[in-house]
């Protein structure tokens, strides 16, 4: 697996500018569920490559992190014409970039992709380390490959408008992990 790039920013925009003038890639594409679309992919329309890339939007929630979710995202990227050589970038919480990586990591056998995580749980867990999937028959992540973000762009200004819930979520992640780091 290609080594996984993290990038701590508190300007998204001027961050994923500076990412995209790196690299090559003929069409852009970008992948959020409805509530980020909404509230996350404005933060993004200084970046004028994203304002001209084509949006795919998935209804929101786990329970739609499945087989025919990620048919949707693969139609778009087919029918919008997509190429083993374009990009797709994943803002939202682990539903956005779980479906995502793995549209990206099949489609066409593999295009590259970037996640800006929008929850605390992404952002701490789902959005890095390469675990990408789906849902299937009421299985959590049946189906899936492990396959890492081109790069991932932390900034946590997106957690503004995270409702609590969600926020307890990704801390309840953190502590998890901090808990079990050592014996003591
Ligand atoms: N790949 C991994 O290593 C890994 C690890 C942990 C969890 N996961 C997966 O991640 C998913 C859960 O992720 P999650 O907790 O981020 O849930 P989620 O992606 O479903 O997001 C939770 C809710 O918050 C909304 N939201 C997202 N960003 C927002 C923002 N900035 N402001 C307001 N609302 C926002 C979403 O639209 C959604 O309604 C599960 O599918 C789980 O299986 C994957």
């Amino acid at each position: 697996m290609e080594e996984q790039h993290i990038i701590f920013t508190q300007d998204v925009c001027h961050t994923l500018n500076e990412v995209l003038v790196e690299w090559s890639y003929d069409r852009l594409f970008v992948l959020a569920d409805e509530t980020t679309a909404q509230l996350c992919l404005p933060r993004l329309q200084n970046v004028l490559s994203v304002c001209n890339a084509e949006i795919i939007t998935t209804q929101t929630d786990d329970t739609h992190k499945n087989i025919e979710t990620l048919t949707q995202v693969w139609t778009s990227l087919s029918q919008y014409g997509a190429t083993r050589r374009s990009l797709l970038i994943n803002v939202g919480g682990g539903m956005v970039t779980d479906l995502g990586g793995f549209a990206a990591s099949t489609f066409k056998r593999g295009i590259c992709f970037v996640n800006i995580p929008t929850t605390l749980l992404a952002m701490v867990d789902a959005s890095v380390g390469g675990k990408t999937g789906v849902n299937l028959n009421g299985l959590k992540n049946e189906v899936g490959a492990f396959c890492n973000a081109k790069q991932v762009i932390v900034d946590a200004s997106f957690l503004q408008t995270l409702d609590h819930k969600n926020l307890c979520s990704g801390f309840a992640e953190m502590l998890k992990h901090s808990l079990i780091h050592t014996r003591e």
